[in-house]
């Protein structure tokens, strides 16, 4: 597959068909996606593959709240979980009676659940001072992630990178033996997709792209 066309095609999967993927596969996948860049190229990541079903469960029921609290501050018209905008939404009450997420609730049965951890003191992290919160650091990890996905679009799997254990890092940490000085970065779910995603929904060029300055011209061709 071209490298523009896995681009512009790597969607979102949540839906799967067939069995677990074999390990070899996985393998495999992880083998392409370990040649991402990093601060420093100090490589932090550290990944668990989750066979264990009950632990999936586990941690799928630790993401349910989460997904109830996202929901919220969706529909009240907010970017959920915003560092810069305090949220109108009763987080408690949302994370209480979470929807449905056919995704988390049978995470269990999914092809195969990957968890991914940064190690904190492998991070360069220059943005750390200023006062704001904090984005460089996940630049040395969430490339790795993206590489999960393309690599495993180059064997026809899809999937999914997915936020929300890191919300309950205090709970799931010690069920994942997570060490110290470690972050949850994302929970990564992969599979033979039931449908290929519909054409993705991106911003053009120049609706995000200035010349010079941010408040500059739009950059065209
Ligand atoms: C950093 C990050 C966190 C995400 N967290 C979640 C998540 O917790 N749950 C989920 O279902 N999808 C999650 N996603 C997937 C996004 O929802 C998805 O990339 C976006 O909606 C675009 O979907 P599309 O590629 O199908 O157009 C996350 C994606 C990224 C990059």
């Amino acid at each position: 597959m071209e490298l523009s066309d896995a681009m512009r095609t790597t969607g979102a999967v949540r839906e799967f068909v067939g069995g677990p993927v074999p390990h070899d596969v996985l393998h495999a996948v992880l083998d392409d996606a370990r040649f991402a860049p990093s601060g420093g190229n100090r490589q932090g990541w550290r990944v668990v593959v989750l066979d264990d079903p009950d632990l999936r469960r586990q941690l799928g029921a630790l993401c349910a709240p989460v997904w109830g609290e996202y929901l919220a501050q969706t529909a009240a018209g907010e970017t959920p979980f915003s560092v810069v905008r305090p949220t109108s939404v009763d987080l408690a009450a949302a994370a209480a009676q979470p929807p449905p997420n056919p995704l988390l609730d049978d995470l269990a049965g999914a092809p195969a659940v990957l968890v991914v951890a940064v190690d904190l003191t492998a991070l360069a992290v220059t943005d750390r001072d200023l006062g704001r919160p904090s984005v460089v650091g996940g630049g040395s990890v969430y490339p790795f992630c993206q590489n999960l996905l393309l690599a495993a679009r180059d064997r026809g799997l899809g999937g999914v990178m997915t936020t929300f254990l890191a919300r309950a890092e205090e709970q799931a940490g010690p069920l994942l033996g997570l060490p110290a000085d470690h972050a949850l970065v994302a929970m990564v779910v992969l599979g033979t997709p039931s449908h290929q995603p519909a054409r993705l929904r991106r911003r053009a060029v120049e609706e995000f792209t200035t010349v010079d300055r941010f408040d500059g011209a739009p950059f065209r061709p």
